[in-house]
């Protein structure tokens, strides 16, 4: 990652990833009744960094859920590569899981604990279909990932995922993510777990993955500063809903929602560049 503001693309032209029609979620009846998503539209293109950006409580971690497929829309409709998702079958989710892989909160929950890391890292070539490939040539893909993030693959064979640190940890998810390649990567602040340092490199890496591959990165946090760094396009919600949503620098330059406005007045130096100078991007340590 430099220092300096990233140059951000249209991508209102590019081919069209994953989309939504009026997607909502309610939760309860009665008086318990939750609104938590409120009929959303969305466009995320191939290749796009999108952010979503909202306050604790406002439907980000619900509307993934809904993307991912793992919990079903109340009302609404999301589309797939252009055409309406089908996971109506256990077979048919599978086939949408190669396409959308996600990293959650807390990287300690993404792993199995009994599950050595090279048994990590196979499964996920074995996912792609390199069964048949040989112990060399798997071998080489595990380095490979693990070079990419800056772990030593020769370091954590037989070691199991809860002997490495929360860095580390959240390294060899995105190690994972290089392996299985998918078209989607949804990323639920992934950075909160760790500290200043090992977030810039996370999010560093999680830019090449997006520039290596071409796949679309859905970031959610609550850092509007963030987004504008790191993201194409932002939406920003509330309560459930998009309140706006473009371009990063147009969206956070020229805000037009009263709660885009107030999200950017808690940051204090929006503008300013990020000082990354002191912290060694290869490996998230302060130099
Ligand atoms: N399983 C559930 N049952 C009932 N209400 C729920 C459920 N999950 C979420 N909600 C409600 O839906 C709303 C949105 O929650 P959600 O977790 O999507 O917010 P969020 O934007 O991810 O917040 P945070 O930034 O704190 O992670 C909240 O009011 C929450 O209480
Ligand atoms: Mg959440």
């Amino acid at each position: 990652m430099s220092d300096q503001v990233r140059e951000q693309k249209d991508f209102t032209k590019a081919p069209l990833c994953l989309s939504g029609r009026g997607v909502t979620k309610v939760f309860g009846f009665g008086n318990k009744r939750t609104v938590a998503v409120d009929h959303v539209d969305f466009e995320f293109h191939e290749g796009e960094f999108v952010s979503i950006v909202g306050e604790s409580g406002s439907g980000k971690t619900t509307l993934s859920k809904m993307l991912l497929g793992l919990s079903g829309a109340t009302e609404g409709q999301i589309f797939f590569q252009g055409r309406p998702r089908d996971i109506s079958s256990g077979r048919k989710k599978r086939e949408y899981w190669k396409g959308i892989q996600a990293i959650f909160q807390d990287p300690f929950s993404s792993f199995n604990t009994f599950q050595k890391i090279d048994t990590v890292l196979l499964d996920c070539i074995h996912m792609r279909g390199g069964k048949g490939l040989s112990k060399q040539q798997k071998f080489d893909m595990m380095t490979e990932a693990c070079h990419f993030v800056n772990l030593e693959f020769k370091e954590l064979t037989n070691k199991y995922p809860f002997e490495l640190s929360g860095g580390q940890m959240q390294r060899l998810m995105i190690a994972r993510i290089f392996l299985l390649k998918p078209k989607i990567l949804l990323a639920d602040e992934p950075t909160s777990m760790v500290d200043a340092c090992s977030r810039a490199t996370i999010l560093d890496m999680l830019l090449n993955l997006r520039d290596e591959t071409g796949m679309t990165v859905i970031f959610i946090t609550h850092d509007i500063g963030l987004a504008y760094y790191i993201s194409d396009t932002v939406y920003i919600m509330e309560h459930g809903k998009f309140v706006e949503y473009g371009r990063a620098d147009e969206v956070i330059l020229n805000p037009k929602a009263a709660y885009t406005k107030r999200l950017i007045s808690d940051v204090p130096k929006i503008h300013e560049e990020w000082d990354l100078s002191t912290v060694d991007l290869r490996t998230g340590e302060a130099l």
